[in-house]
């Protein structure tokens, strides 16, 4: 591919302006030390990596990625209260693709003050594969409760809860009180504030929560709150391979 074509792809800008930006010296390619002033230069796009202005960027064809969500953020491109998700990723990823459907989105939702593992694609089939019900991808989440958990909690969760938007119970695929206020709970549908209103209606409360795991992909200390990461390709794959419904 051209160098102009690889930069627009990953979100750059229009095609003029990422040749601009190589004629202006300011694209760097691999580990070569001086700019690639060519736009047409022809490059194997798999694997690269370059500079941009000194920031180095990994080419990916389709990107999924994993952001640390803190607290105070909302999961939409047009937020009412608290500032974007979107705004704590670098620009190229909120643009690539273009057109209106332009740059990556959040694979499902979660509360402004959940924090925890959020992933994010360009990658439609992948997004509904993710949150689709039909697919029963876990999440696990960990819930910080007011009252102290009690077996009749767990098992009620366990059994399944009916709420106030649809006659159908929903129930936890896996439940345990980690101590007496700390819950962990793994689901495989994300209805609307749906760790919160399950707790409510066997009546408790969650103070906090967070997300740990979707899938076997584990939110790790290694990333920091606020930061996002690309997942590897066998991240990626695991997340897709089926799993057996339970
Ligand atoms: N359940 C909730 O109540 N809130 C979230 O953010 C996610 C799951």
């Amino acid at each position: 591919m051209q160098l102009q074509d690889i930069l627009f792809s990953q979100g750059f800008g229009t095609r003029r302006i990422c040749s601009g930006m190589v004629q202006q010296g300011l694209v760097v390619v691999g580990s070569d030390s001086v700019p690639c002033t060519d736009p047409t230069a022809m490059l194997e796009e798999t694997g690269l990596e370059f500079r941009v202005q000194g920031e180095v960027w990994q080419y990916h064809a389709v990107a999924y990625l994993m952001l640390n969500k803190p607290a105070g953020f909302e999961c939409s491109q047009k937020p009412s209260t608290y500032p974007s998700v979107y705004t704590l990723l670098p620009g190229p990823l909120r643009t690539r693709g273009g057109g209106a459907a332009a740059g990556v989105q959040a694979v499902g939702r979660l509360d402004q003050d959940t924090t925890g593992l959020l992933l994010m694609s360009d990658d439609g089939k992948f997004i509904h594969r993710m949150t689709s019900p039909r697919h029963h991808v876990p999440k696990v989440y960990e819930a910080q409760v007011k009252h102290p958990l009690d077996d009749r909690q767990l098992s009620r969760l366990l059994e399944g809860v009916v709420l106030d938007d649809d006659p159908r119970p929903v129930r936890a695929q896996a439940c345990s009180a980690v101590n007496e206020h700390h819950l962990r709970m793994t689901l495989t549908e994300g209805k609307y504030h749906q760790v919160k209103r399950m707790v409510a209606a066997v009546g408790n409360r969650v103070e906090s929560l967070h997300r740990s795991e979707i899938g076997n992909l584990v939110l790790t200390p290694e990333l920091p709150e606020g930061r996002w990461r690309w997942l590897t390709a066998s991240e990626v794959a695991a997340l897709t391979q089926k799993v057996a419904k339970p």
